[in-house]
């Protein structure tokens, strides 16, 4: 009997290990456990049995129903985590996909204006020069005229980064080295220009510009493109020419009227604010019109200040020259149609499926800068 009973766990054991799944298993579980199972018509003789071979038999009977329906427990729950890991291998989901079709980027308005930028300067003989973001208090302030009592310096909300803080604590700051903040514009540029490169100068500066402040139209990052001119006899004629045929170009019109409006920048002597002549169209302004509905502030500009060209190391008997600064998030804005500055930088793929451009959208003056 007990031999009986040890090659039927066996067998049983085997038979449940071997189990391909959970059917199978359930099966098994039926053949041993069932109503009408092995096991449970064991159990039924204890009943018949004598007290003294029931002493003998039901701690091994016991045994064996525990050991085969521990088994089963095992293997289930073994059979089932596989199950469930199959399941996931083959539903996984990649969240970060697009619902629709393939992923398909698109180039940014910004980037797509500053292309044009450059295209546009281009064949106005203007180079593209860059400088870094992380700037020192020289080159963003002092070099521009911009001394560390000055107003201008509250005005622009800087965003200082503690490299310069900790070198002004320490004593170790030096003004022309230490990188201090996060450049509030992009005309330190036409300071590193002026000390690498000798005049005639003709550049345009597009980048990134940072400033504390964040509403509708203002974000803490964005995007301005400098100008800067320095030749001999350059006049406020040049500027108001080069700025003509730019926006002209830009907005693809020549029925574009500027206005030159007095300005102060600390960095250039006379300064001029240009606006940009607009026409109302079923209620909305479009740049452009012979006969302006309105005027819509577009760039800050002016002659190059003697002191600014002077921190160069140029002398300004000699040299002279006209620099320009122009927001190109706001560019965008007027060309392309958006009210709102912030989803610019919102990384929505829906917002860049509608306003971005084709990588093939490359601006070019012959098929027009905006395609
Ligand atoms: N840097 C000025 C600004 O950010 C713009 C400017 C540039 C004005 C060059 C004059 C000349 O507001």
């Amino acid at each position: 009997m007990t031999q009986d009973l040890n090659q039927m766990r066996e067998h049983m054991l085997t038979a449940i290990a071997a189990a391909s799944g959970l059917d199978a298993l359930e099966a098994c579980r039926v053949e041993a456990l069932g109503k009408q199972g092995t096991i449970t018509a064991l159990l039924k003789t204890l009943g018949k049995m004598t007290p003294d071979e029931r002493l003998v038999q039901g701690p091994i009977i016991q045994g064996l129903r525990e050991a085969v329906a521990n088994g089963i427990a095992q293997r289930k729950a073994t059979l089932e985590r596989a199950a469930l890991d199959a399941r996931l291998a083959s539903e996984t989901l990649d969240m970060t996909l697009p619902a629709d079709a393939a992923p398909a980027g698109t180039i940014h308005p910004v980037s797509q204006v500053m292309d044009e930028l450059a295209e546009i300067f281009a064949d106005l003989g203007f180079a593209v020069a860059t400088g870094p973001e992380i700037e020192t208090d020289w080159h963003n302030f002092s070099a521009l005229n911009i001394p560390e009592t000055h107003p201008a310096r509250a005005m622009h909300d800087t965003f200082y980064i503690q490299q310069g803080i900790d070198a002004k604590a320490a004593g170790t700051a030096d003004e022309k080295t230490t990188f201090s903040l996060l450049r509030t514009h992009t005309s330190p540029v036409q300071i590193r220009t002026m000390l690498s490169q000798k005049p005639p100068i003709r550049i345009i500066a597009p980048g990134r510009t940072y400033r504390s402040d964040s509403d509708a139209t203002h974000t803490p990052m964005f995007h301005q493109v400098e100008g800067l001119v320095i030749d001999k006899g350059i006049t406020l004629g040049h500027l108001k020419w080069t700025l003509e045929t730019f926006v002209k170009a830009f907005f693809e019109r020549d029925d574009i009227v500027l206005r030159m409006r007095p300005s102060y920048f600390p960095f250039t002597e006379p300064s001029v604010e240009i606006d940009v002549g607009y026409t109302l169209v079923k209620g909305k302004r479009v740049v452009g019109g012979a006969e302006p509905d309105g005027w819509l502030e577009i760039l800050g500009s002016g002659m190059v200040h003697r002191k600014v060209i002077e921190a160069c190391g140029l002398d300004p008997d000699e040299w002279q020259g006209f620099a320009f600064g122009c927001g190109i998030d706001r560019l965008a804005m007027l060309k392309y149609g958006m009210d709102d500055l912030r989803p610019f930088f919102d990384g929505d793929i829906r917002w860049l499926k509608h306003y971005g451009f084709s990588s093939l959208d490359v601006p070019t003056l012959s098929a027009g800068v905006g395609a």
